[in-house]
């Protein structure tokens, strides 16, 4: 049975994995373990950086963004020597269980480390992007997503104001899940996404129907892997073909990877933390503890990249609608 583990954070921040460092390491405690937390991602095990954890070195931080552990995304582990050293430090502090807290690519490598070392690995799926398989729902997305829509509510005011049209670029990398939900929540009269061909002569067409239709402003989500670019460019593309031209553009940018994780962000990140340590002390590996239509499970890792994530094209019509 599994005695001692580490938990570590991989990837882009998000808020929520304080809650979910806090969840296994109380968890494991709880259970019997010992806990190390591994600082700055795999590159920590390949530089040896782990700290031994108790109840009271992660008290004070479900209510905080970012991560206290730190994280990295980590070239040298893609390659057998690098998770040859990230082994060594494990095992040679007697630790064969690893909880891993990030988004897509954190997963291939914590499955080539069991295949190769042993090491039994579960995943938390932790992401501002919600763009993992096998999860409806992400640790991070939910903070974020109220992030843009509060950005976009008060763009809306100064929109409004001026009878501009806004462009307010959501991040997503290449995915347009974030970008769909702030749109649809911040009613938007138009949402640009990667998974929908983004054509802007509809656009500046349903700019047109919307002024006709008395509105005096408008605002246009774009995701920022719109394969139209970025929010910059379709803004001058638009100015370009249409009479439209007294336009603002708002990168939200990183702001919507900060701040305190809302109660659902940290709710998600505790159960799914105790999930990942009772699949561990069952001596399971190469699962993610993910949400499934309100249910906690385990999902294998090759889900989180053979599943399509959670990107649902009904929003698209839902947003269309709705912006009439
Ligand atoms: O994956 C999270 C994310 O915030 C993406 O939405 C974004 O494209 C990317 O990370 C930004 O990465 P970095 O912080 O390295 O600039």
């Amino acid at each position: 049975m599994t005695k001692n583990i580490a938990v570590l954070t991989s990837g882009g921040d998000a808020p929520g994995m304080n809650a979910g460092i806090r969840a296994v390491v109380r968890s494991a405690i709880h259970s019997g373990m010992k806990v190390w937390g591994v600082e700055r991602g795999y590159q920590g095990l390949i530089d040896n950086r782990l700290v031994e954890m108790d109840g009271r070195s992660v008290s004070g931080i479900i209510n905080r963004g970012g991560t206290i552990l730190h994280s990295a995304r980590c070239e040298a582990f893609l390659v057998p020597a690098g998770r040859e050293r990230a082994a060594k430090t494990l095992l040679d502090r007697d630790i064969d269980g690893l909880v891993v807290i990030g988004g897509d690519g954190t997963y291939r490598g914590a499955a080539a480390l069991y295949e190769e070392h042993g090491i039994r690995c579960v995943g938390m799926p932790g992401t501002i992007d919600n763009d993992i398989g096998g999860t409806d729902f992400t640790i991070g997305y939910d903070t974020a997503l109220n992030t843009a829509v509060e950005a976009i509510d008060r763009l809306r005011d100064t929109a409004d104001s001026h009878d501009r049209i806004f462009f307010v670029e959501v991040m997503g990398r290449h995915s347009g899940y974030l970008a769909m939900m702030s749109g649809i929540a911040g009613g938007a009269e138009a949402v640009l996404v990667p998974e929908t061909p983004t054509d802007i002569g509809v656009l500046v067409d349903r700019l047109r129907a919307c002024r006709d239709r008395g509105k005096t402003s408008s605002i246009v989500v774009v995701a920022e892997g719109d394969e139209a670019g970025n929010a910059s460019e379709i803004a001058a593309k638009v100015s370009e073909q249409s009479e439209f031209t007294d336009q603002r553009v708002t990168v939200i940018g990183h702001l919507q990877r900060g701040g305190s994780p809302t109660a659902w962000d940290r709710i998600l990140a505790s159960r799914l933390g105790v999930a990942a340590v009772e699949a561990l002390v069952e001596g399971q590996s190469n699962v993610m503890a993910a949400l499934n239509g309100g249910e906690v499970i385990l999902r294998p890792f090759s889900d989180t990249w053979e599943v399509k994530s959670a990107f649902d094209p009904r929003c698209v019509r839902i947003a269309d609608v709705l912006a009439t």
